[in-house]
């Protein structure tokens, strides 16, 4: 018996045509019947559901400007309006003659890189993975708290109190590397960073970075939709030429970070910062420079702000100095980034704790804390240089940094972190720095936790990085 469709093949009866399945509704028809009001703010909130909800998918082609008026009944103009709209938050992309399109929004994911610093081997033991400061390095916190809440009752009794203490600003503004148009404090670098990302960087934008960078920051301009434009850095900064290369694709910003740079511990060059900001002179491009090791570096206090006070925002963290559960840093620069940050900030966290400004302001004029700070960053410099004058007799090559963290240039990043772990000693893997993978692998180690006074750990750690070094499995990355 000849097979066809609809047929039942087992003699069991004439079969019921099969039925077809429901034509799916056109764009068109989806749009017209989500929209419940035909203004173009009715019109853009009706697409951004139907995108939200996922009846719209990241890519699809949405009706012609034409299409949707006559089928709405509006002026097309009313539809132009809802697609810029639309535009301007990122959720449809024009394309010239080919329409305008869903955008390919990145789904809000786990920040890889941030997590992938430390999701390397050697969970026991040392950890020299976490790039933070040694709690023994830091001025006490509780006994400032102390002396700045005795014989005080009251803290902030009102929300229109000036969200920096005026003591603090203007001890900050005494101490900037360059007279700030406007300055505020925040909840940490992390906070200051997100948040001139979300003001000044839009999907599709493109954006300066270190290469290798600080893994957060890769982050949150991945997630903002941003294209990275990485450059190189050298003993001095960021190298000029590949910032001018670089400017020649017009970027909205450029992210550095001035001194001990995460990962090599680069402190940029007075000389380098008068060349970079040369070229930067006349063009609309933003700098953020992250000063996130602040007191403890020993490199100079160095800004573009100083030649560029109208295109610099400068920020300061007291995480590496004085602690990061304090969670202040401080942000100066040009008013219009400085302002809207402020601005945004009222409908968040609306302040930083005034008592914990309280607290900053006692630390940083309190001459005990000043000396603890001190003595610090002469303990940091000489764990550092401890570290690389042990591994260059091994023969292992690794940044001249300052700071608490070492560059190290390894053969194999698993097998090295897989050696380490195996001596007991965990490190952060070098691939969620690297903004393109390199020639050459690395490991970044937290040298600002080791004691100096422990000098069988030094040497076992020295030896165990150089033999981390050499080991090879011929897998990069993890
Ligand atoms: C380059 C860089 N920026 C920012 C931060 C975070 O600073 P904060 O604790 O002030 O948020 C860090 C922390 O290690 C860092 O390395």
């Amino acid at each position: 018996m000849l097979m066809t469709p609809g047929t039942a093949g087992d003699g069991a009866g004439p079969a019921m045509p099969a039925e077809a399945p429901p034509e799916p509704a056109s764009t068109l028809d989806r749009v017209v019947a989500a929209v419940d009001s035909t203004s173009p703010a009715g019109i853009a909130a009706a697409i951004s559901r139907l995108i939200r909800s996922g009846a719209l998918t990241s890519g699809e082609r949405l009706p012609t400007v034409r299409e949707l008026a006559k089928a709405l009944g509006v002026s097309p103009s009313t539809i132009s309006e809802a697609w810029q709209a639309l535009g301007s938050v990122g959720a449809v992309q024009a394309r010239g003659r080919a329409g305008t399109f869903v955008s390919e929004v990145p789904e809000p994911s786990t920040p890889r890189r941030f997590v992938g610093i430390s999701a390397g081997p050697g969970d026991q033991g040392l950890d020299l993975s976490t790039g933070t400061p040694c709690p023994d390095l830091l001025p006490s916190l509780r006994d400032a708290l102390q002396r700045v809440t005795e014989g005080t009752e009251q803290w902030t009794t009102t929300y229109l109190d000036p969200s920096v203490l005026p003591e603090l600003e203007a001890h900050l503004t005494a101490s900037w590397p360059f007279t700030p148009e406007s300055l505020t404090v925040v909840d940490g670098a992390l906070d200051a960073l997100a948040r001139i990302v979300d003001l000044r960087v839009h999907l599709g934008d493109r954006v300066v970075v270190e290469d290798p960078g600080f893994p957060p920051l890769l982050d949150m301009l991945d997630r903002a939709g941003a294209e990275l434009l990485p450059v190189s850095m050298d003993d001095e900064g960021i190298v000029v030429a590949d910032l001018v290369q670089a400017l020649g694709s017009e970027p909205v910003a450029v992210f550095l970070q001035p001194r001990a740079q995460n990962p090599t511990g680069t402190s940029m060059s007075i000389e380098r910062a008068a060349a970079l900001a040369d070229v930067l002179q006349g063009s609309h491009v933003i700098v953020v420079e992250d000063d996130h090791s602040g007191d403890i570096a020993t490199g100079e206090d160095v800004s573009l702000g100083v030649h560029l006070p109208a295109q610099v925002v400068h920020i300061r963290s007291y995480s590496k100095s004085h602690g990061p559960d304090l969670r202040i840093a401080a942000v100066g620069g040009t008013a219009d980034v400085i302002e809207p940050l402020r601005a945004g900030r009222l409908l968040g966290p609306a302040w930083t704790s005034r008592l914990l400004q309280a607290v900053l302001l006692e630390l940083l004029t309190d001459p005990t804390a000043i000396g603890q700070v001190t003595r610090a960053r002469a303990a940091y410099a000489m764990r550092g240089l401890a570290v690389r004058a042990g591994l260059a007799r091994e023969g292992v090559h690794a940044t001249t940094g300052d700071g608490i963290n070492v560059w190290v240039e390894v053969g194999d990043e698993r097998a090295a972190l897989l050696s380490l772990a195996a001596q007991g000693i965990k490190v952060a893997p070098g691939a969620p720095f690297q903004v393109e993978p390199g020639d050459t692998d690395h490991i970044r180690v937290t040298t600002g936790l080791l004691h100096e006074d422990d000098t069988d750990q030094f040497q076992r750690v020295i030896s165990a990085i150089a033999t981390a070094a050499k080991a090879a499995t011929g897998s990069r990355g993890i």
